[in-house]
């Protein structure tokens, strides 16, 4: 329930576009009761259907409880493999039933929220369902689903998040009205995420060392100016992460400090360095630089495991190739 929600859409930081999608996105819904009859009309009928993807621990749950609360909408997040079952028609009777019972209660809020966590799990090469005619018919179930819940203008919003992109099925992918890509936070990003942590450790009047700060503004400068020499360079705006050269020139010019450090960490994992930390400054009674810098390469970052920025764009756009020869068919464009 929305009251039972801790996070706020401002503690996810960053992500202005998509908080601004699911913005108009959460307005409209929370209006669709009187809005659809208007629509039906018109014949529009447009699905109440989002798709985020990304990397793991870049925010897609939290802003999308975030949301909920703001805006007093129930929500109910499921984990999708556990509607996936080895017995034959028992996957598509537990999409039905977790949809069915959600449309119900729609309908007796005025909005609510289902939220296929992993959804990639229904119909993917990577789902336990091991007969292709199976994974098949749980797709096409699911969007025979999902169309009724449109059709019959039930006020259902229907998530699915996935960091598998790639492997996600290509007809569930188009069947979401709108597609939000989730990123590893790029180094301006990080420097906020850092200082919101620090400051959260400071709030619990925590002793924190002033030099963790003032090294961070100091590294930050240096990185503006990298960003800033490549741009007159090469005569447009480069991107840690679009671009190798930048991040060739950070392992360069750089000396080792906490932006350098944490290229392809995610949110998430800044979060749990920063844990690592708290636990270390109690009992030393200050956090240190080299407590939080230690910390956080403690805990290493996400992209390790699937692949930076880089190859992970570069593996989305093999995946969507592979995706499209199989299905004869393109991709519709990101919103
Ligand atoms: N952009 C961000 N700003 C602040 N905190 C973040 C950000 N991205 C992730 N986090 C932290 O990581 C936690 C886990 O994120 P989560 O929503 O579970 O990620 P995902 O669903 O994409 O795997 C969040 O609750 C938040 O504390
Ligand atoms: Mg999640």
């Amino acid at each position: 329930m929305p009251d039972d929600i801790k996070e706020s859409i401002d503690d996810i930081l960053g992500n202005e576009v998509i908080k601004e999608r699911l913005e108009d996105f959460f307005k409209a819904l929370k209006n669709y009761k009187n809005i659809k009859d208007q629509l039906k009309n018109a014949r529009l009928s447009p699905s109440l259907t989002v798709l985020l993807y990304g990397p793991p621990g870049t925010g897609k749950t939290s802003l999308t409880r975030a949301f909920s609360k703001q805006y007093q909408i129930p929500l109910c997040v499921v984990e999708s493999d556990r509607l996936v079952s080895p017995l034959l028609g028992d996957t598509i009777k537990n999409i039905r039933n977790a949809v069915e019972l959600s449309a119900e209660i729609a309908k007796q809020n005025d909005a609510f929220i289902l939220f296929f966590d992993e959804i990639d799990a229904i119909g993917s090469e990577r789902s336990n369902i091991h007969e292709v005619g199976e994974i098949k018919r749980a797709v096409i179930s699911f969007l025979q689903v999902i169309d009724r819940v449109t059709y019959e203008g039930i006020p259902l919003a229907i998530f699915g998040a996935t960091n598998h992109q790639g492997q996600l099925d290509s007809a569930i992918w188009r069947r979401f009205m709108f597609h939000l890509k989730f990123d590893f936070p790029d180094y301006k990003l990080r420097k906020l995420i850092i200082e919101s942590f620090v400051t959260r450790i400071k709030d619990a009047k925590i002793g924190v060392d002033n030099s963790i700060l003032k090294r961070l503004d100091e590294e930050f400068e240096f990185f503006n100016s990298l960003a800033l020499d490549l741009k007159k360079k090469l005569g447009r705006d480069v991107s840690e992460f679009n671009e190798n050269v930048f991040l060739k020139e950070i392992q360069k010019k750089s000396k080792d400090g906490l932006l350098k450090l944490t290229i392809g960490y995610s949110g998430s994992d800044i979060e749990r360095g920063t844990n690592v930390a708290l636990f270390k400054s109690i009992s030393a009674e200050l956090l240190t630089y080299e407590i939080f810098y230690n910390s956080l390469k403690l805990v290493g970052g996400t992209a390790i495991h699937v692949g930076t920025q880089d190859t992970l764009s570069g593996e989305k756009i093999e995946d969507d190739k592979r995706r499209n020869a199989k299905n004869g068919r393109s991709l519709p464009p990101e919103i």
